[in-house]
C-alpha cells in the first residue's frame, strides 16, 4: 500500500465501521492541528484506492465530516478543512444577563455563599494597619521575601515541603499558567494537557499562538500509553495536567498512575505543569508531582478556590533552572503581583484564616456534592463527591447548545462541554455545573431537579440527525 497520509497512522489497526474511523481520524487531527483550515482532503477515488475501500465508504466518511462542522465541498475545489467552530475561550461576563439567572457556570458569582468564612474569621479592618508606604514602594517581579515565604508555609502545610525561594508570587492560578506556557514554550510548540482541560488554559495557550494536543484520559486521569504515544509523535515537551480533582471531571490520579505517567515524562524529557487549585479540597490527596519529581514540575496554585478570586494571589514553585525564566515572564505581564493584595493574603495564611475557610469551603462543597447525589446517579454525571463540579452527561438527543439555551430559558446558566476540549472531541455530550455558584443549598437543588427534567425531554428544536 502507498503512503498513509500523516493524519490517518494505523489505518489497518482502527477497528469500526470504515468510514467512522475515517471521520475520526480527520476531527482529531484537525483537533491537534495537523490538518489545519484550508486543507484540501485527497479526491475521493484516491483515498478509496490507497485505502482499499469503496468510494462511497469515502463520501460517507467526509460527509460525516462535513456535518460534524469540519470540512466543506465545493464544486471542482474538492473537500476542504474549515477553521474550527470550537470557541476558545467562555464568552465574557459583559454579556451576560444578571436577574433570576443562577450561573452555574462559573465558580463565583457576585455572593458566592463560600466567601462568607473571610468575612467570619477576619478582621479587614486591620487593613489600614499596612505599612503602606513600604508596600507601594518596592518592586521585586517574584515577590517580596516575605509574601514567598508565607506562599512557602501555605504549600508546605499542603503537603509540598519548600521555602520561600523556591516561590513565586504570581497574580492568580490563571497568571500561573501563563506564565508557565510564556517561560517554557515558543510560539508554534505543542503543549499536550488532559483531553478535556480547564478552558482558562485554552485560552491563554490560544492568545500565545501555542497549539494544544489533548490526552485521552480515563476514570483516574491521564492515560501513560496515550500520553507516551503523544509524546512520540508530536515531540511535545510541556505536560499541563490537573492530577487532583481534575476541572471538569474531578477525576484523581491514584498514586501508582502518577509514577507511571512521571516514567513516561522521564523518557521523553517533558517538564510538568501541575494545576493543583483544589487540593487543599481534599485530606487524603496523593502525592503532588511537584512532592514526587520537584526537578520536572512546576507547581501552580492559588487562593481564589478558598478565600475568593479578587484577592488575585497564586503561587508558583519551580525548580531553580526555571525561576530566572519565569521571573521574566512575570516582569512582561505585570511586572510584578499586587504587594498590597499579596500582604494581607500572607497574614490571612500566617494567621490561619485560609486554613479556617479550607475547612469551610470543603464542608460546604461536600454537603453540596451530597445533593448532586441524591438527584443525578454516577452514570448521569461524573463528580468527587468533594470537588467543585459536576460533568453532566447529556443524551445524545441533546447537543450542548441547545440544552444551554433550554437551561437559560428556565433561568439557569451551564457551561458547554465545548469550552474544556484541549481539542475536538468526538460525542461529547456534556455540560459543567459549578455547585458553589448557587446562592444557598436549596437555589441548588431546586436547579439540579429542574436540569435532571431537562435532560431527559427532547429538545424543543435542533434534533442530531
Ligand atoms: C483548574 C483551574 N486552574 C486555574 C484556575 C484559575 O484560578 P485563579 O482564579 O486563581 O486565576 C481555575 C479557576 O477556575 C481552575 O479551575
Amino acid at each position: 500500500m502507498a503512503e498513509l497520509p500523516d493524519w490517518l497512522p494505523k489505518w489497518d489497526l482502527l477497528s469500526g465501521p470504515r468510514y467512522l474511523v475515517l471521520a475520526d481520524a480527520i476531527t482529531i487531527s484537525v483537533g491537534n492541528g495537523v490538518l489545519r483550515p484550508g486543507d484540501k482532503l485527497p479526491a475521493q477515488r484516491d483515498l478509496a484506492r490507497l485505502l482499499q475501500v469503496n468510494v462511497s465508504t469515502i463520501t460517507r466518511g467526509y460527509g460525516e465530516v462535513m456535518r460534524r462542522g469540519l470540512a466543506s465541498a465545493s464544486a471542482g475545489g474538492g473537500t476542504r478543512i474549515i477553521a474550527r467552530q470550537q470557541e476558545d475561550a467562555p464568552r465574557s461576563l459583559a454579556s451576560v444577563k444578571f436577574g433570576g439567572l443562577v450561573d452555574l457556570s462559573h465558580n463565583f458569582p457576585p455572593t458566592a455563599p463560600c466567601t462568607g468564612a473571610v468575612e467570619a474569621h477576619a478582621d479587614l479592618t486591620r487593613v489600614s494597619g499596612l505599612e503602606i508606604r513600604r508596600l507601594l514602594s518596592t518592586q521585586v517581579d517574584v515577590g517580596l521575601p516575605q509574601h514567598r515565604a508565607a506562599g512557602a508555609e501555605w504549600l508546605t502545610r499542603l503537603g509540598l515541603p519548600c521555602s520561600g525561594t523556591d516561590v513565586i508570587v504570581t497574580s492568580g492560578g490563571q497568571h500561573g499558567l501563563l506564565l508557565c506556557i510564556g517561560a517554557l514554550s515558543r510560539p508554534g510548540d505543542t503543549i499536550m494537557t488532559e483531553e478535556l482541560c480547564f478552558y482558562g488554559l485554552r485560552s491563554a495557550a490560544a492568545m500565545l499562538g501555542r497549539p494544544l494536543t489533548g490526552v485521552r484520559m480515563d476514570r483516574e486521569g491521564l492515560v501513560p500509553d496515550y500520553l507516551d504515544a503523544v509524546c512520540s509523535r508530536t515531540g511535545a515537551k510541556l505536560l499541563f495536567c490537573s492530577p487532583t480533582l481534575h476541572n471538569p471531571t474531578g477525576a484523581v490520579m491514584p498514586l501508582q498512575r502518577r509514577i507511571d505517567i512521571l516514567r513516561v515524562c522521564e523518557h521523553h524529557g517533558v517538564t510538568i505543569v501541575e494545576d493543583d487549585v483544589y487540593r487543599y479540597l481534599l485530606d487524603d490527596a496523593p502525592p503532588a508531582f511537584a512532592a514526587l519529581a520537584p526537578e520536572r514540575t512546576i507547581y501552580v496554585t492559588s487562593v481564589s478556590k478558598i478565600i475568593g478570586p479578587a484577592w488575585r494571589i497564586g503561587y508558583l514553585c519551580a525548580p531553580p533552572s526555571m525561576r530566572n525564566q519565569l521571573g521574566v515572564a512575570l516582569r512582561a505581564s505585570t511586572l510584578m503581583s499586587c504587594s498590597i493584595s499579596a500582604e494581607i493574603v500572607s497574614r490571612f495564611i500566617q494567621e490561619g484564616v485560609v486554613e479556617a475557610a479550607e475547612r469551610e469551603v470543603r464542608k460546604e462543597t461536600m454537603a453540596r456534592q451530597a445533593l448532586v447525589a441524591k438527584v443525578f446517579s454516577p452514570s448521569e454525571a461524573a463528580r468527587h463527591p468533594s470537588g467543585f463540579h459536576v460533568w453532566l452527561k447529556l443524551g445524545p438527543h441533546w447537543t450542548q447548545d441547545a440544552f444551554v439555551s433550554a437551561a437559560e430559558a428556565r433561568g439557569i446558566a451551564v457551561a458547554p462541554g465545548s469550552l474544556f476540549e484541549a481539542g475536538l472531541l468526538v460525542d461529547n455530550h456534556s455540560v459543567r455545573l459549578c455547585v458553589n455558584a448557587a446562592q444557598s443549598q436549596s437555589v441548588l437543588l431546586r436547579c439540579l431537579r429542574e436540569l435532571k427534567s431537562l435532560v431527559h425531554e427532547r429538545p424543543a428544536t435542533k434534533l442530531i440527525a
